[in-house]
């Protein structure tokens, strides 16, 4: 069989990876498997889709295993090395298990996941070449955590967490969104990950963009702040614009993507929603791109357009004005440039 040839004309790297017109390489793919979600959980940006979510049942409209298992397939010729699974809730996927065990040996896999369904499946993810998974845990207070998910599963979140312990998917990272509702749990849930083994905790910057509460929002740099006069020891990730923390010898990492141009720069993933189409910000809607019936060549034709396509959100898909205030670059007004016209 033929195989193709690798667009070079697309800024192809040493790594191998496409780049965008900022020299910001692809190396990671996130594919949402569902919207469907057993949680409401009150700050979901879910995705950047809006609210979508729908009954519980599986949906015509979700791709196949087989969809996403080609469309993994031919982006691992353009060089991406993680595929990070996530939803709506990805375990609703009763095949969860085989798209991981199809997912190329050559990728990175994980998943971001509720952990209500990890007891009884973490070893068995495992055993398909799981590597790791993000558990969403937003307090440590089963009345707060009811509150934000509106759900009662928090015995089984950490049930869940221990399954992937078990099951040796470690490190767990524990997800905490921080903002109004959560701001007073985030010293809990620092010395809950210093005192267990194999936990780190990522407090990730509530995002207001696609949330509509932007009065939710709080100082992350306070965060930053009451950190670094804690820590034993700061680590800055430059790649990715993350501070890591060493608390009594628990790891906690702050992901604050807020208006923050150097967090952009540095975004190296593509998105695909669970109809299958390629996204390339989470913060934008309008750059969605249908990859047709999946076939390969459409997938590749829409990933390297996707690819081409790719803005930095802050700095240059939204500009400060003269009074700081962050607004649409006009440039992007207008229709997405083809990349088979210019
Ligand atoms: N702001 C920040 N993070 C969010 N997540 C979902 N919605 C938001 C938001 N508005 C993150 C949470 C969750 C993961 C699936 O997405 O960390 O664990």
């Amino acid at each position: 069989m033929m195989t193709e040839p690798l667009a070079d004309d697309f800024g192809r790297e040493e790594t191998g990876a496409l780049s965008d017109d900022f020299g910001r390489e692809v190396t990671g793919v996130r594919i949402s498997l569902t919207d469907r979600c057993n949680f409401d959980c009150i700050y979901c940006h879910n995705e950047g889709l809006g609210d979508t979510r729908g009954p519980m049942e599986p949906e015509d409209d979700e791709m196949t295993a087989d969809e996403v298992v080609r469309f993994l397939e031919v982006v691992e010729e353009y060089g991406v090395r993680k595929a990070k699974f996530t939803g709506g809730e990805p375990m609703l996927r009763g095949d969860l298990e085989e798209i991981v065990r199809r997912t190329p040996d050559s990728m990175e896999t994980s998943l971001t996941t509720n952990g209500t369904f990890l007891p009884g499946r973490a070893e068995a993810l495992r055993e398909a070449g799981l590597e790791r998974v993000n558990v969403s845990q937003d307090a440590l207070d089963p009345e707060a955590f009811a509150e934000i998910t509106k759900s009662g599963a928090y015995d089984r979140v950490l049930e869940g967490v221990d399954a992937a312990l078990d099951a040796g998917l470690d490190p767990v990272k524990l997800n905490m969104v921080v903002f109004e509702h959560t701001a007073g749990y985030v010293e809990d849930m620092v010395y809950h990950v210093a005192e267990n083994e194999g936990l780190q905790l990522q407090l990730i910057e509530y995002m207001p963009e696609l949330t509509g509460r932007p009065e939710w929002s709080i100082d992350i740099q306070r965060v930053h702040d009451w950190l670094a006069d804690i820590a034993d020891r700061i680590e800055h990730r430059e790649m990715h614009d993350r501070k890591r923390y060493f608390v009594n010898g628990g790891m906690i990492e702050i992901v604050d993507p807020v208006e923050n141009e150097e967090f952009c720069a540095n975004c190296g993933r593509v998105r695909v929603t669970h109809e299958g189409y390629l996204k390339g910000c989470l913060n934008r809607n309008d750059d969605l791109r249908p990859m047709g019936e999946m076939s390969r060549e459409e997938i590749r034709e829409a990933y390297e357009e996707t690819v081409a396509n790719r803005v930095p959100y802050y700095g240059e898909y939204l500009k400060k004005n003269g009074s700081g205030e962050y607004e649409i670059n006009e440039r992007y007004i207008e229709a997405p440039k083809s990349t088979t016209s210019d």
